[in-house]
């Protein structure tokens, strides 16, 4: 197997001389346990997710990324271990499978300032790209209609498709489709957003499209958990890498060492099997 050389530079965020601390990071994720009724997915899962970081999710089909994933942002419920976003712990209630969150409004605040972009696009076929990107801003947020057309519309070009404001889920290719996600994802102004293999479902040079946009939004120091099957873009622009095995984090590291020097057997077949594709 080839290694990957990973494009990353330091990507850090300067910290200045006088604020020596370390920033509290934006998802944190200790000891998840999730089951699916006897089915138990994950096993006692850490991660954390520093603000201005990338750190991607690695692992064969089924080793619970997309559930890790949904965990984070509260989409379900896991019975033992503790989220925190931006230092807040989740308030739960009720014990193993009938624990729940506690608090209603808290979940909806950490949803709304956490942004999920899907394999499928998800975009809402009977709504304009533009209204796509400006519907949650408006009606979850309550934010003034034309500062969120604004800066819906300058999304849209950052993301190259300004022209399709008008068009139709229907009329875009998939790369664009998935540019539109992106676009209104990002139109929430959230911590942090979680991509759930937002390739996959495209063609190679679509996926390309969208690479760069996510490449783009690594430069930038965005805070994103990227579930991913594209090792290219994992090496590229992940600070720490987690590699899922069977609902365990079986290695981790910068991406330098997961692709270049992996150090089980696991990550190594998965490698191997993952690169010959
Ligand atoms: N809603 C559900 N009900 C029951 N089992 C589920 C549910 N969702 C996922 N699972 C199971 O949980 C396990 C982990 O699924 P998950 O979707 O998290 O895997 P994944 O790592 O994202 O896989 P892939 O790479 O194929 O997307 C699988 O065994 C799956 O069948
Ligand atoms: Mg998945």
């Amino acid at each position: 197997m080839k290694a990957l050389q990973s494009g990353t530079k330091s990507r850090h965020i300067p910290v200045t001389m006088s604020d020596t601390s370390t920033p509290t990071p934006v998802i944190e994720i200790r000891d998840l346990h999730k089951s699916y009724g006897p089915l138990e997915v994950l096993k006692g899962v850490s991660l954390t997710a520093p603000r201005g970081h990338v750190v991607s999710l690695i692992g064969s089909s089924g080793s619970g990324k997309s559930t890790l994933l949904r965990c984070c942002n509260l989409l379900e419920n896991s019975q033992q271990g503790e989220i925190m976003f931006m230092g807040e712990p989740v308030r739960w209630k009720g014990q193993g499978l009938a624990r729940m969150p506690a608090d209603r409004a808290q979940v909806t605040r950490i949803r709304t300032q956490l942004s999920m972009v899907f394999q499928q696009f998800n975009l809402w076929a009977h709504m304009t790209i533009l209204q796509n990107v400006m519907e949650s801003p408006i009606t979850v947020l309550g934010q003034n209609p034309a500062e969120v057309e604004a800066r819906a519309r300058k999304l849209l070009a950052k993301v190259g498709i300004a022209d399709k404001a008008d068009a139709w889920p229907a009329q875009l290719s998939g790369g664009q489709q998935q540019r539109a996600a992106i676009a209104r994802a990002l139109c929430m102004e959230p911590k942090a957003l979680l991509f759930d293999e937002p390739t996959s479902a495209l063609d190679p040079e679509l996926q390309q499209e969208v690479v760069k946009v996510i490449k783009d939004l690594a430069a930038e120091h965005r805070t994103m958990i990227l579930v991913t099957h594209d090792m290219r873009l994992a090496a590229d622009v992940s600070d720490h890498v987690v590699f899922l095995h069977q609902g365990r984090v079986e290695e981790e590291g910068p991406p330098d060492q997961v692709f270049g020097a992996p150090r089980t057997e696991r990550l190594r077949q998965f490698l191997s099997a993952t690169m010959a594709v």
